[in-house]
């Protein structure tokens, strides 16, 4: 690695796909810094190579180290977990647009943003869920009528969902699942907003960042027992439950709530979204040079086949 070169700031580089975007980045020689609230875990997760600064986004200071010098950066934070969540509005707001803001007095005019894959504000409204989507969607706007040189890739979930649902032979759904939905090898977020950053060709543009195909829970569940040949069998259970432990728990913790819509936006996920996976995964293809995962060959990654 070129130790001179000014490095790409990862902000969530230590998350499920951050880490995998620090991997690429390395990969290609370049220089990366993650900012993280454990600098212990960071280097256990992401080795010894990238520059890892110990701090939170939602201080001013970390933000202002963090960015000094450097060339580019990419918001991939989340506040979802049950320890995280009460912060989300701390975290995935304030903190997201005071890097937007320091990030101009820096001088680093290059931002990539992971995003939902799309984030349709009369949905959310229909589905009684707009808090649901409303940090995002105020941060794409916030870019929009910005003059830096930004970038949204709206994220598909991770075809680690399709893993998360599975024990024992079973996958186990709530709701059943939608009839198809996009989904991404987290590898493949990697190189591509690897790539993304360290062009400077894409300003204004939005991705949807998907794998080859939409898939519904037992197309995928089939797809598992054909490559591992373990019969894995599909089981729906009901969202009524999740529903209820989301209002018991609320006074709490939000997390479960956060879960609750998750899953139930994934359960209602818009066909026409669906429909038009080969269409923008084509364009993945015809902006990036890379060698998309298939769902198979997910599978035999994480099966070690
Ligand atoms: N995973 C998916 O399937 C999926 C699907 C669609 C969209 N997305 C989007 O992709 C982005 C990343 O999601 P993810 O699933 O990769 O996240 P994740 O695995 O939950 O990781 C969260 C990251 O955020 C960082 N973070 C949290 N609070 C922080 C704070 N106060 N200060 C600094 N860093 C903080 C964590 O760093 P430390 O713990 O090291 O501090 C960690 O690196 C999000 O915008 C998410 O909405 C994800």
């Amino acid at each position: 690695m070129n130790t001179e070169a000014t490095p790409v700031l990862i902000l969530g580089g230590t998350g499920h796909y951050g880490s995998r975007i620090s991997k690429s980045l390395l990969a290609k020689g370049e220089a990366v810094r993650v900012l993280t609230r454990n600098p212990d875990r960071a280097r256990e997760i992401l080795g010894n190579t990238p520059d890892i600064i110990s701090g939170d986004i939602t201080s001013a200071e970390s933000v202002r180290t963090a960015l000094d010098n450097a060339k580019a950066v990419i918001i991939c934070v989340s506040a979802m977990s049950w320890a995280n969540i009460k912060r989300i509005r701390q975290i995935e707001r304030d903190g997201v647009l005071s890097v937007l803001e320091e990030a101009k007095t820096a001088g680093v005019n290059r931002v990539v943003y992971t995003s939902g894959y799309e984030i349709r504000e009369d949905f959310l409204v229909q589905m009684k869920m707009r808090e649901f989507g409303e940090i995002k969607l105020e941060i794409e706007a916030t870019l929009a009528n910005s003059d830096l040189n930004w970038t949204i890739l709206g994220c598909a979930p991770s075809m680690e969902l399709f893993f998360a649902f599975l024990r024992n032979g079973r996958m186990t759904v709530p709701g059943g699942g939608p009839p198809a939905l996009p989904t991404i090898s987290p590898d493949d977020i990697g190189e591509l907003a690897a790539q993304a950053v360290l062009r400077h060709d894409l300003q204004g543009q939005r991705f949807r960042m998907t794998g080859p195909e939409a898939l519904s829970f037992p197309a995928a569940a089939r797809q598992i027992s054909k490559v591992t040949g373990n019969d894995i069998k599909v089981l729906k259970i009901p969202l009524l439950p999740f529903k209820l432990a989301s209002i018991i728990t609320r006074p709490v913790n939000p997390f479960i709530r956060h879960l609750y819509w998750s899953i139930k936006l994934l359960n209602n996920f818009p066909q026409d979204l669906a429909d038009g996976v080969p269409r923008d995964h084509a364009l993945l293809r015809d902006t990036f040079d890379y060698t998309p995962t298939t769902f198979e060959m997910e599978i035999r990654k994480r099966f070690n086949l």
